[in-house]
């Protein structure tokens, strides 16, 4: 079968996007959410489908085990932007879930978010990821991933990051307006990757405690260890195989798993240039990224 071409990157009201997460707009931004669902919100690269599979065990994990055998994550927590013909609307899927709460995932900056979720005061789980692991993850995964607009090389790549020239804007404005939002709306609960590398159990306790779940020490356990890498790397319902516009022989969705990887890719002189160029993007000391663990 014969892969569409690449699209393009274009200005959407201020934030770089490409048609895949724009053609549906209006649904998109009509959406209905309903008070119980749960929004994962994040920059791409940032975790998203670990803490998605996660919050889908904990909820439906005991309660329909054969879910997690037939059905893929993404259809089970729907990506709400997604408009890729042939593949599902990710609104429609969203529609048709029959499942309650309803997870749904989202890239979208914060200004951008249906304003039926604030209105009916969902529960978000917001994940973020040290910039330097975020950018090399998804360098690897726009190379893989026929999604994505085309990809030069690797410090274009990173220079297009910090100049925002990435799907879903900057990241630096991304993570901060996230946090800003934070600070007014309760319902809002930001995690880090680099917490959930360095202690999965804690956080899961984290998100049983927010959520009001109250798993036994052995479902827990259960969810930890199928949360593993190794685990989702083989899980076919986890590990994106099944979309055959993401090339995993280029590079795996899951690829490594791992904080730091990113002194295997930068320079010395790119990462000085990048941290000088944090200095001046980062607009609130109380959120800290750790690079390594
Ligand atoms: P790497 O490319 O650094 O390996 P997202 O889900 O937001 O697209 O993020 C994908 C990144 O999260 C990839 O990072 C992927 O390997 C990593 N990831 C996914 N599941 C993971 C897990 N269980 N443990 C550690 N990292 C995981």
């Amino acid at each position: 079968m014969e892969l569409p071409t690449r699209p393009t990157l274009f200005d959407f009201h201020g934030v770089s996007m490409t048609k895949y997460f724009t053609d549906n707009w209006e649904n998109i931004q009509n959406f209905e959410a309903r008070p119980d669902d749960i929004l994962i919100a994040s920059y791409p690269k940032s975790g998203t489908t670990w803490v998605c599979y996660m919050l889908d065990l904990l909820y439906f994990g005991n309660m329909c085990p054969e879910r997690q055998t037939s059905v893929p994550l993404h259809e089970r927590v729907p990506f709400l932007e997604i408009c890729a013909p042939p593949r599902p609307k990710g609104t429609d899927l969203a529609d048709q879930l029959s499942t309650s709460p309803r997870l749904i995932k989202t890239h979208l900056p914060v200004q951008f978010v249906p304003k039926s979720f604030w209105e009916q005061r969902c529960r978000i789980v917001y994940v973020a990821r040290n910039p330097k692991d975020n950018v090399v993850s998804y360098y690897h995964f726009a190379r893989m991933n026929g999604d994505h607009p085309e990809v030069g090389d690797w410090s274009t790549f990173l220079q297009d990051f910090m100049e925002a020239k990435m799907v879903f804007g900057s990241w630096y404005e991304h993570v901060n307006n996230w946090w800003e939002k934070k600070q007014t709306y309760s319902k809002l609960h930001y995690m880090f990757y680099e917490d959930l590398s360095e202690n999965s159990g804690r956080e899961i306790d984290r998100l049983c405690s927010i959520f009001g779940l109250s798993p036994s020490a052995e479902e827990k356990e259960k969810v930890r260890a199928a949360v593993m890498f190794d685990n989702m790397k083989q899980d076919k319902m986890a590990n994106f195989s099944t979309i055959h516009i993401m090339k995993q022989d280029v590079s795996p969705f899951m690829r490594k798993g791992k904080v730091a990887d990113w002194k295997n890719h930068f320079t010395v002189s790119q990462n000085e240039h990048f941290d000088e160029d944090y200095k001046q993007k980062m607009k609130y000391p109380e959120l800290r990224f750790r690079t390594e663990i």
